[in-house]
Formats: structure tokens, C-alpha cells, sequence
């Protein structure tokens, strides 16, 4: 792979301060050149992604949480490639459809084990979560219980950045300057055991739930239609549940009558070491939302699948309200949903969840090695190939880190340094690592050592500004 001359990376560098509006970046400094991650990523391949100046570096965070199969998979091209030549573009509405599309959305629903009913495609996770609150809605429109529209999400869950789905995501950057969250929103405690009071999980888990149960009757059962969680908590801290949330949560929702969504964006397809998360977690949604995984990236699509309350309110309300009024010009795009196909396949016949469980919790297992004598991580965690470190002030008692000091991000930008891209999660001091899911035993063994050399040095760096007296 050819790489820019150093002139020509500055000019495009140049360009992209002039030209792109990037997601979640600061829009002064960028523009301003004070951005100093700034990256043009020009080619990968496996676990490795290059840069414009054809440094190559792991990617400790698969894209976006999403290249779940790893880079360079010519069974995906190949079938993109095919399904371009064969028929670009074709849509699904009114009775139209096409032959990936039907092959897919029968494939979702076999991997639901026949739970869910029908497959509903997007492009993103924001619409297909997007989609679920419409479905939840309509539902309960059909049933004839119209007052039943608040969802509940949790402080620090993601969902997405449209207007509903930044509303459900619990991340409060998410609503400052946009006059969200939407009133019809409401967040209950995010699953954190770490920062719990509660030494027994079992007690935490418990307080979640009845945290819950006190929001529920507070806003009065009859206004509460959903609640949307991820089974693992991804961007807002990487947390498992604690031992019995699930179980303690659904009794909560099965009491009031209340939809449960299980946002599966970043879980599914292997990535907490299940092909779906719901499986390992004994989570019983009536709606799920599928992206990043589904197509390992490679191509954007997302599923909203559809549980038998709501495929029977879908055709109940036929009556009323004629067609689903709902779709867009791009769902179940056929190149998206023929990346996924060659996608799953690959997830299958590699043994691809296995291995995320397997290598995930070797990888926790070096982590923790390896960090035991630093007194700033305070916790190790994660599930299959989602894993996190967390980091604290030293202590004892435990408290965090001053926020100025932004030491995640010192930490991710070290870990660059040794050639690991890792990525500092927008809530408290966490760094969190999901490499794409073939990874070895001895990427593992890499990743580990170059992060911990890259905490040592952030540790060193603080351990000396705090000598000097400068923090
Ligand atoms: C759990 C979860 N849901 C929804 C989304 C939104 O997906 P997208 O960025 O594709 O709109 C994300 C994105 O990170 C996510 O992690």
C-alpha cells in the first residue's frame, strides 16, 4: 500500500481541518490544529490499521467497536463486490424486496432461536433504536394503552446521537446545547459496581432494581412503556452486570409491563464471547437492536427485530392505521446486507464467539498481571473482547482521579505511542480495549504489555508533576 508524502499528508491534514465537521471533536480546536489525535487512517489489514504516513498500529478498539472479523476479509469485499455488480440498490417497501435482504432477516431470526418475529434493517444504531421507540409507541397506541409512552435508559448507557437516541443516552454531553433529554425520558442507575457502596453484588444488583421500581412508580406504571439497556454497558464505562441485575431488573419490568429493549449494538456478534449477549446474560427482550457487528463494519446496516407483542400489535394495528408507516430509502441496502451475510458466516465458521470469550479472559487475566502494583488502577474488567481498566486517585479511601488531569486520555495517547490504539471512554478514568475478535493469545500478550507500558508512563509522568508540585 502506496503512503502520501509527508507534503501531501500535511495538505490533507490541512483539508480536514477545513472541510470535515468530525463527531465528537472540540470544532475550535480542530479547525484551530490543536487537536493533537489527529489521524488519517488510510489502510488496515487483521488487527493493524495505517496511517497516511504508513505507520501501522493495532487497533485496541476495532474501528468503533465494529470490525468485529478483523480488516482485509476478501469473503466480505468479494460480496459486496458481487452484490454491486448483481444489483445495487434495490428497496424493500410495499411489497418490494430482495433476495439478501429475505436471506438475512430469516438468518437474525434463527440466531434469536425463533424469539423474535421479524427483522426491521436501518443503517445505524441510533436508527434502529430510533425504530424501537416508534415500535414501542405503535404498540402501545394498538393496545390501547396510549399513556404508556415514557422509557426509562440508565445514566451512562449509549444509545445513539439522534434526537431520541441522544435523549436515551445517559452521558450528559449528549444534551447540553441540544435542549435534550426529551421530557418522555427518564434514567435509573447505571450498573457500576465499582463505584457501589455494596461490597455484595447480589446487593447491588438488588438497589439497581429497586431504584427502578421507585422511578417506575414515581412517574406512575401506566406512563412507563420501555426500558432500554445494553447487556454490557459499552461506551459510557465497559461494565458487566453485576451478579442477578438481569434477573432482579426483568421481575421489575414483567411487574409494571413495561417493554424491554435490549440494545445489542456493540454486544452482539461476538464480542462479550456470545453470538448474542442476551444468550449469556438470560435476558429476554421483547425488541433488539443490532448493528456494528452485524456487518463487522464493512458496510453500514443495522436490525431492530421485533418480538411477538409487537409483530402482533404491528398487524393488529393495520386496521387502524393502514401500512407501516415507517422505513428508509436505504433499509435492507443490498450491499449491507450482503457484507453481513459473508460476515456471520465467517463469525460461525471461525469460532469467532469462542474465541472473543476465550482470548478476552486471558487478556483480562495479563491485564491484571501486569497492573497489580500500580496503585492508579483500581479495576480491571470487561467481558469477551470488550475489556476495560479503570483509574484512581491513590488511595485508600477510593476516589477518582482530578478530571484536569485527563489521565485516560495521557494513557491513550502513550499507548500510541507504543503502537496500541486504545480509547479513553467520556465518563470517569477508563480506558477501554476491544480488538477485533481472531485475536491471538500473543496479540493478547502485545496489547497488555503495550498497555501497561503505556500506564506506567502516564503513572511516572504524574508521580513527577506531583514532586515538582505542578498538580
Ligand atoms: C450500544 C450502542 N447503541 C447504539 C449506538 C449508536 O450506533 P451508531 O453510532 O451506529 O448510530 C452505539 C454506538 O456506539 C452503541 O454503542
Amino acid at each position: 500500500m502506496a503512503h502520501e508524502s509527508s507534503a501531501a499528508v500535511q495538505s490533507l491534514e490541512q483539508l480536514d481541518r477545513a472541510s470535515l465537521l468530525h463527531p465528537f471533536t472540540r470544532a475550535d480546536d480542530f479547525a484551530a490544529g490543536r487537536v493533537p489525535g489527529q489521524r488519517i487512517v488510510q489502510s488496515a489489514s487483521g488487527i493493524r490499521v495505517t496511517d497516511a504516513h504508513g505507520r501501522s498500529v493495532i487497533d485496541g478498539m476495532s474501528g468503533m467497536y465494529c470490525v468485529n472479523v478483523g480488516y482485509g476479509r476478501q469473503q466480505i469485499v468479494d460480496a459486496i463486490s458481487q452484490q454491486a455488480a448483481e444489483l445495487p440498490y434495490y428497496h424493500i417497501f410495499a411489497g418490494a424486496s430482495h433476495p439478501k435482504a429475505i436471506v438475512l432477516a430469516d438468518k437474525l431470526l434463527e440466531l434469536t432461536g425463533g424469539r423474535m418475529k421479524r427483522a426491521f434493517f436501518g443503517l445505524s444504531g441510533s436508527d434502529a433504536n430510533e425504530t424501537q421507540i416508534k415500535l414501542v409507541w405503535f404498540y402501545y397506541n394498538v393496545i390501547g394503552k396510549p399513556q404508556k409512552k415514557k422509557i426509562i435508559a440508565r445514566q451512562r448507557g449509549y444509545h445513539g446521537a439522534t434526537t431520541m437516541t441522544a435523549s436515551l443516552t445517559g452521558l450528559p454531553n449528549y444534551h447540553s446545547g441540544f435542549d435534550l433529554p426529551f421530557a418522555l425520558v427518564k434514567h435509573t442507575l447505571a450498573p457500576d459496581a465499582f463505584w457501589a457502596p455494596e461490597t455484595d453484588p447480589q446487593a447491588f444488583s438488588q438497589r439497581c432494581a429497586d431504584e427502578l421500581e421507585r422511578l417506575i412508580l414515581q412517574e406512575g406504571p401506566e406512563t412507563v412503556g420501555a426500558f432500554i439497556a445494553e447487556p454490557v454497558v459499552g461506551s459510557g464505562g465497559i461494565l458487566p452486570p453485576p451478579a442477578g441485575y438481569w434477573a432482579a431488573i426483568q421481575a421489575v419490568l414483567r411487574k409494571y409491563e413495561v417493554l424491554l429493549i435490549a440494545d445489542e449494538v456493540i454486544t452482539a456478534f461476538g464480542r462479550v464471547g456470545h453470538m448474542l449477549a442476551i444468550d449469556g446474560y438470560g435476558i429476554e427482550p421483547d425488541l433488539l437492536t443490532l448493528a456494528k457487528g452485524l456487518s463487522s463494519g464493512y458496510a453500514p446496516v443495522s436490525a431492530s427485530l421485533v418480538g411477538p407483542k409487537v409483530w402482533q400489535a404491528l398487524q393488529d394495528g393495520a386496521k387502524t392505521h393502514g401500512f407501516f408507516a415507517h422505513g428508509y430509502t436505504y433499509s435492507a441496502h443490498p450491499l449491507g446486507a450482503a457484507a453481513a451475510l459473508a460476515n456471520i458466516r465467517i463469525i460461525e465458521e471461525e469460532g469467532l464467539c469462542a474465541n472473543s470469550a476465550e482470548v478476552g479472559a486471558y487478556l483480562q487475566q495479563q491485564l491484571r498481571q501486569r497492573l497489580a502494583g500500580n496503585p492508579l488502577v483500581g479495576d480491571v474488567r470487561g467481558a469477551g473482547l470488550l475489556q476495560a481498566v479503570e483509574f484512581v486517585a491513590e488511595g485508600p479511601p477510593q476516589r477518582r482521579l482530578e478530571p484536569s488531569l485527563k489521565f485516560s486520555a495521557q494513557v491513550a495517547s502513550l499507548a500510541m505511542e507504543e503502537g496500541l490504539l486504545a480509547r479513553p471512554l467520556p465518563v470517569n478514568d477508563i480506558v477501554g480495549i476491544s480488538p477485533p475478535l481472531m485475536l491471538t493469545r500473543s496479540d493478547a500478550d502485545q496489547i497488555a504489555e503495550m498497555l501497561h507500558r503505556a500506564i506506567s508512563r502516564a503513572t511516572e509522568r504524574l508521580s513527577a508533576a506531583q514532586r515538582q508540585g505542578g498538580v
